[in-house]
């Protein structure tokens, strides 16, 4: 604390130099970050590595400095994997943890790889490993969602649904149909991961602390040695950029709203009053008080996630906003951000597979629910159209007239008899009961991306030439 204290710690030995004592016990706490970026230790080794590997072939260092180097790199790898390193907040962050720990390894060597870098290029390129990482795992994980909706779109091609808008009943539509939405917005994601992972896939590393570097390294060699298509140009961006997490938090906040906003169907549709699906053991819950129930907490866990999500993306975006460039410190809080969540988004993506492969369909609630609330109406208008050769808006009111019979005696529109439809329109002849049904309602929706169970099956095909 600030009681003088301080002035009996050592300096700090990475860049002690012009200080005359360490610092105060809450400067420690505020500076560390080592308490969450140690989840970058083999990013920062592979960094290293790298870095060292390259000094060497440029003559910048000895290759015999460079062997102990990477020698004992590779052993802080095997310490930290074993869990036999001491990290310590004094060194703040993974960065001085792994030189500190090397300089006892190896000596003085130790002291040279540090050349023509510095944190702020070593802490862009640990961190852009890992967003790269994480976004392929990303990719990978929701292929495995979408190919879980394939599945079951295709066993439900012909399962016949209400389908909703304003969540009153609209039209028929089939459950493969629905299904077959949320694959084209996990696709969406899929392709923006996939975009991301194009855009930040240049390598900071020899940016140094925001200028370059005198010495004659070689970018190309370290962009390639790391995986990375190329170097980045320009210094002064490289060591101030937080794009590519940001667009992380981006595609995990919009991911996160699909992911929200099916974990709200699932929520509605397990409710005894629909009861269109049944959900598995294995992704409910009991109540401790009420014995009949079963509750989608994995759905509702899921539709909260996004919440932190979303938090993060903001977080991030604000400590961003008023930064001049190049690095600040500020950028320190990008790490806990982007960590929370993909962890967050890691789950919600695995609960949703499950609860997806898992869950039952109960068809006939579902054809029940098609086939209530007048849902085959716009075929008695489009009908009416075709046949009696109405305009629309003739159509939509004649249809408006025999609903409100059909209400005033309680039945659906199949259960009108001739007699009565004729007396709302003269033109309507016994073929109009071929279209009242729901399967025929949505049979005859064969227009490109309609639910028509054949349009549906030309969707999965599709998506499956590209899962
Ligand atoms: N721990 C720091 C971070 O995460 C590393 C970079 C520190 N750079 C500096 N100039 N102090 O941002």
């Amino acid at each position: 604390m600030a009681d003088g204290s301080s002035e009996t710690k050592s300096s700090n030995q990475m860049w002690g130099g012009r200080f005359a004592s360490g610092p105060d016990a809450i400067m420690e706490e505020i500076n560390a970050s080592i308490g969450f970026d140690k989840k970058l230790y083999a990013q920062d080794i592979r960094g290293s590595i790298a870095h060292a590997t390259m000094l060497a072939h440029q003559g910048i260092i000895s290759a015999e400095d460079k062997d102990k180097i990477v020698h004992g790199l590779d052993t802080i790898l095997s310490e930290i994997e074993s869990g036999t390193f001491e990290f310590s907040r004094r060194l703040e962050d993974i960065h001085m943890n792994i030189e500190a720990r090397l300089a006892t390894l190896i000596g003085p060597a130790a002291g040279r790889l540090h050349t023509a870098r510095s944190r702020n290029d070593q802490v862009a390129l640990d961190f852009r490993l890992w967003v790269k990482e994480e976004l392929r795992k990303t990719e990978e994980a929701l292929t495995g969602l979408i190919s879980a909706f394939l599945d079951r779109a295709e066993e439900h091609a012909g399962t016949v649904m209400p389908g909703f808008t304003h969540l009153q009943t609209a039209q028929p539509v089939t459950f493969g149909h629905h299904c077959m939405a949320y694959v084209e917005m996990f696709g969406r994601d899929r392709a923006r991961v996939r975009h991301a992972i194009e855009h930040l896939d240049e390598s900071p590393i020899g940016a140094a602390a925001l200028a370059g570097t005198g010495f004659p390294i070689d970018r190309h060699m370290t962009a390639k040695a790391l995986g990375f298509r190329e170097p980045t140009r320009n210094s002064i961006d490289t060591v101030s950029d937080r794009d590519f997490a940001l667009e992380f938090l981006s595609i995990a906040a919009i991911a996160a709203t699909h992911l929200s906003r099916l974990a709200e169907e699932i929520v509605i549709w397990s409710t005894p009053q629909f009861g269109f699906i049944r959900l598995s053991d294995a992704f409910s819950t009991g109540s401790s008080i009420m014995p009949q129930k079963k509750n989608p907490d994995a759905a509702e866990l899921v539709r909260a996630k996004t919440g932190r999500i979303n938090g993060s993306l903001i977080a991030l975006l604000t400590v961003m906003k008023g930064l001049p460039l190049a690095y600040s410190k500020d950028m320190q809080e990008d790490k806990e951000q982007v960590f929370d969540a993909a962890e967050s988004l890691e789950l919600a993506i695995a609960a949703m597979t499950g609860m997806i492969r898992d869950v039952t369909v109960r068809a006939d609630r579902m054809r029940a629910a098609a086939g209530s609330g007048y849902s085959t109406a716009t075929d008695l208008a489009d009908w009416l159209v075709r046949e009696a050769g109405l305009p629309f808006r003739d159509a939509h009111h004649v249809t408006g007239r025999v609903v409100a019979l059909a209400e005033q005696k309680r039945c659906d529109l199949a259960d009108l008899s001739l007699a009565e439809l004729q007396t709302i329109n003269s033109a309507i002849t016994d073929k109009v009961f071929d279209v009242l049904t729901v399967e025929a309602s949505v049979a005859s929706r064969t227009s490109f991306g309609g639910t028509a169970p054949a349009e549906v099956r030309k969707q999965i095909a599709w998506w499956r030439a590209r899962n």
